[in-house]
């Protein structure tokens, strides 16, 4: 006996990847019911062999789900997800509006699988943001040998996290470098993305940083250690799927980078690939696809005496979102539901 699941939001980005992920991983999915909008009412979608006809989110009754796996924007799922909830159905959320509820946990299972436990509360648990949830998974080994005193981080991502219509802009922008005759003027992003980078995601705070920069600050601490003390510059650049990462780490004790690539390389969701040569790291177009966290340029930091320097690749759309909403339910129904 499997699940009943509702992947919410369906047509998108990342609900496409949820069912995409949920038919390769074998979840156990005894029904599923594939919603979005109105808008898109009846619109195929695939799952393994099968094809699926989206129904609106908006009439659908949630009673007898287990597990929705909701991919839909903060305004919608504060609408949608209560009902789901209230209705007896556990909500794994993407969207930032539960991250830092205290009654709702927020987990990547490589770091903290206990967490789904809390789930109770508000049947709700939440899923990070894409750029903190590749950060968690390589730091947590680190942090585990050393204790990790403070991070910089600075992001390089990819369209993709902004949702299908940034990735049409970065695509007719791109084309219209080449066809000036086809002008194609920022909507999604506040400047040209094509052949450009943008160290702006989400709104300005008071302070000077963005929102998606206090995210990863607030959501390190919330998932792996309140005491991790977090700095980041987030930019958004002309590459469609992957986010890439440089992260600089002070640990309390000394921990060398020889020991820190064995530590890794036995993590799990981590791939090192890290040679000193022409290509010996990765790059987002290589991880597109993959689970894998990787982490490649290991290297002492010698300007500080406990430091290492990092390069961190991960598919967005996957550990990102769509693959640890997956590693959720999963992790859920090993712990807790044990069905299937
Ligand atoms: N992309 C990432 O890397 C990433 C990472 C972490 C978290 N997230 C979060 O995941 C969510 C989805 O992102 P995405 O990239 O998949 O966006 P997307 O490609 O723009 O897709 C949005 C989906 O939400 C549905 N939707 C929007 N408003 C709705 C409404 N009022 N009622 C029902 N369905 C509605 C859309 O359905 P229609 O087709 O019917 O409009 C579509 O299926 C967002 O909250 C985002 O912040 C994304």
């Amino acid at each position: 006996m499997g699940y009943k699941v509702a992947v919410v939001g369906a047509t998108g980005n990342v609900g496409r990847e949820m069912l995409n992920i949920l038919a390769e991983r074998e979840f156990p999915v005894d029904e599923l019911a594939a919603l979005a909008s109105r808008r898109s009412l009846g619109t195929e979608v695939s799952f393994g062999d099968a094809t699926h006809k989206t129904q609106d989110l908006d009439t659908f009754d949630f009673t007898g789900w287990d597990i929705a796996l909701f991919a839909i924007g903060s305004d919608a799922t504060k609408k949608y997800a209560p009902k789901a909830a209230k209705a007896g159905c556990i909500v794994i959320d993407n969207s930032s509006l539960y991250r830092y509820d205290p009654d709702v946990p927020l987990v990547v299972p490589e770091v903290n699988p206990e967490a789904v436990e809390g789930y109770a509360k508000k049947n709700i648990i939440a899923n990070p943001n894409c750029s903190t949830a590749q950060m968690v998974v390589a730091l947590k080994p680190i942090h585990d040998r050393a204790k990790i005193k403070r991070v910089v981080v600075s992001t390089y991502q990819s369209v993709s996290g902004s949702g299908k219509e940034a990735m049409d802009e970065l695509w007719n922008q791109t084309k219209a470098v080449y066809n000036p005759t086809d002008s194609v003027p920022p909507k999604v992003y506040p400047k040209q993305i094509a052949f450009n980078v943008i160290p702006h995601i989400d709104v300005f705070l008071e302070d000077g940083s963005t929102k998606e920069e206090w995210k990863m600050v607030a959501e390190t601490k919330k998932i792996v250690d309140a005491s991790i003390k977090v700095t980041a510059t987030c930019v958004r650049v002309p590459v469609f799927v992957g986010h890439a990462e440089s992260i600089n780490i002070e640990t309390e004790e000394h921990l060398d980078e020889d020991e820190a690539r064995d530590i890794l390389r036995e993590a799990p969701g981590i791939m090192v690939i890290d040679k000193r040569e022409d290509g010996g790291y990765v790059t987002p177009i290589e991880c597109v696809g993959d689970y894998a966290t990787f982490i490649s340029r290991i290297r002492q930091d010698s300007t500080i005496d406990n430091g290492l320097n990092l390069w961190c690749v991960s598919d967005n759309l996957r550990k990102g979102a769509a693959l640890n909403a997956v590693q959720i339910a999963e992790t859920l129904g090993n712990r807790v539901l044990k069905k299937g």
